[in-house]
């Protein structure tokens, strides 16, 4: 199987970074890059159609009055083929609920975008054990009916894990996957891919992407760095030989 490695440059990249990030090659690995909106246009032009890019965010509608918004069908005429929808940063700084990141996901698909949905529980959230119920409310509220493999992928980022050095524990990681998969099967009846997504950095690549039920990751901080995010790449091309083989 090969794995997908996403990576979230938030506001972060400007087109000198490029040259590097194209030197990138994947032997089995996914790569989609998500740049800034304005970096959209200038990756397509100086990255291999190998790394496929996505949008960080993206409006509801598909044209109106929205000053400063972008629509799905504007990511998708700019090269995208991917965008990230319900990111804590936007669910937290934005207070996007999990009902109104559903229409996004809506227009996403119907603009023809695979919908990369993020979920993911507070540290409140896990100390007191409600990490299992907040993840399937946000999967029951953001994920509207029609979801399927080829348009949706599900990103589980502990909000406590983003940009704070600190991951889950393997058995914590599995076992988040484990439910987010079981609620997609019970209420959905389907199965998507799962990213892992928070602090994943090259010294902790090939452990986390090991575990069962990990699809690949979504990666912050350590993909700013092409030399990082091409480690972890590597990490992700191992482990699938490594599933072929044994
Ligand atoms: P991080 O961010 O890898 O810097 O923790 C991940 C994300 O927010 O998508």
């Amino acid at each position: 199987m090969s794995y997908i490695a996403a990576a979230n440059w938030k506001m972060n990249g400007l087109e000198a970074d490029l040259e590097a990030f194209a030197a990138i090659t994947p032997k089995d690995t996914s790569v989609i890059l998500c740049p800034p909106a304005t970096m959209i246009a200038p990756c397509r032009s100086a990255l291999p159609d190998h790394i496929a890019l996505g949008g960080q965010n993206c409006h509801e509608a598909a044209t109106g009055a929205h000053t400063g918004e972008i629509s799905p069908q504007m990511l998708r005429a700019a090269g995208c083929e991917y965008v990230i929808l319900g990111h804590s940063e936007r669910r937290l700084d934005q207070n996007e609920s999990s009902v109104f990141i559903a229409r996004k996901v809506q227009n996403a698909w119907e603009a023809g975008l695979i919908a990369i949905l993020c979920v993911g529980e507070t540290q409140s959230e896990r100390d007191t054990g409600a990490t299992i119920k907040i993840l399937q409310e946000q999967l029951s509220l953001s994920l509207p009916d029609g979801a399927h493999f080829d348009n949706t992928l599900i990103a589980y980022e502990p909000v406590w894990a983003i940009g704070t050095g600190r991951i889950p524990t393997s058995n914590q990681i599995e076992e988040a996957h484990h439910e987010i998969d079981r609620h997609l099967q019970n209420t959905r009846g389907v199965s998507l891919r799962i990213l892992y997504g928070g602090s994943m950095k090259p010294s902790n690549a090939a452990e986390i992407i090991a575990i069962k039920g990990v699809h690949g990751g979504l990666i912050g901080g350590a993909s700013l760095k092409a030399s990082d995010f091409a480690q972890i790449i590597r990490a992700f091309d191992e482990e699938a030989r490594a599933n072929q083989i044994a």
